[in-house]
């Protein structure tokens, strides 16, 4: 089992609210494609969709007023939007995919996954069928409801599936020793060992509106899946063929955290 999230700013053209990136989505439906069959469920984040309105209404912070009720569902439906247009396309592929939806199997305490079905999830990816699911607003025990980043999401899935790797495809090559956007000569770290993790991460916050951590967050998100002994991999799903090697376990340019 493999667990693959795909970052929204991969997918999502960053800057223009409610943009799609078409190419991107094909190519990498299309990777997927050509992987197939293999035991899968794929994890894709808002980008452009779900960001700039979590964002509106501080979806993220929980339940303070009720103008905010309006932007959870809105939220929401963006995601639906995002998620229409990736299981869509793997399915005129001729990919087996299912959409599932956060809001209704999981529930977080504190932003933290607290009730989670995995056997849904998993139930379905052993009998061929892609699961497709995403960062969410979903309903949280203490705050009302809270944004589930996609990172927490991927890493849950992973670890309670027992998989052997999670890929994350980002904008990026990997782990860098600084962040790449603002630092020229910041390099790619290949391997991360869990003791030198903290130690190597400086990585500046996201360039643009992500509620939910950037790269940093997302490493220490890894951290559990490491933890527990899953080999995770970060590397550049913009790239044509970096997430189809990957996963088909081939070397790739990347970065690899292992324990
Ligand atoms: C966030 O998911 C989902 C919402 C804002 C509803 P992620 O945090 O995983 O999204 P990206 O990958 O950073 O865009």
């Amino acid at each position: 089992m493999q667990v693959l999230k795909l970052g929204g700013s991969v997918i999502t053209v960053k800057d223009q609210p409610m943009t799609a990136d078409d190419d991107n989505i094909r190519r990498l439906c299309e990777e997927v494609k050509a992987a197939w069959p293999t035991p899968l469920v794929i994890v894709h984040g808002g980008g452009s969709f779900g960001h700039p309105v979590a964002k509106k209404y501080g979806i993220a912070e929980g339940f303070t007023s009720e103008r905010q009720v309006l932007g959870f569902t809105r939220t929401h439906q963006a995601m639906v939007a995002l998620n229409t247009i990736i299981v869509d396309t793997l399915l005129d592929l001729g990919v087996p995919t299912i959409s599932l939806s956060p809001s209704t199997f999981i529930m977080t305490r504190d932003g933290r996954i607290e009730d989670i079905n995995l056997e849904i999830v998993g139930r379905l990816a052993v009998k061929g069928i892609l699961p497709v699911t995403y960062g969410d607003a979903v309903v949280d025990r203490t705050k009302g409801f809270s944004i589930l980043s996609g990172d927490q999401l991927a890493v849950r899935l992973a670890t309670g599936l027992g998989a052997s790797r999670l890929l994350f495809g980002v904008d990026v090559d990997g782990v860098y020793t600084s962040n790449p956007k603002l630092v020229p000569e910041a390099r790619v770290i290949e391997s991360l060992p869990l003791d030198k993790l903290d130690g190597y991460i400086k990585i500046g916050e996201a360039l643009t509106t992500d509620v939910t951590g950037g790269m940093l967050g997302k490493v220490s998100e890894a951290k559990t899946a490491v933890n527990a002994g899953i080999e995770v991999f970060i590397g550049n799903a913009s790239k044509a063929g970096v997430i189809l090697k990957a996963l088909r376990g081939e070397a790739v340019k990347g970065t690899i955290l292992k324990r």
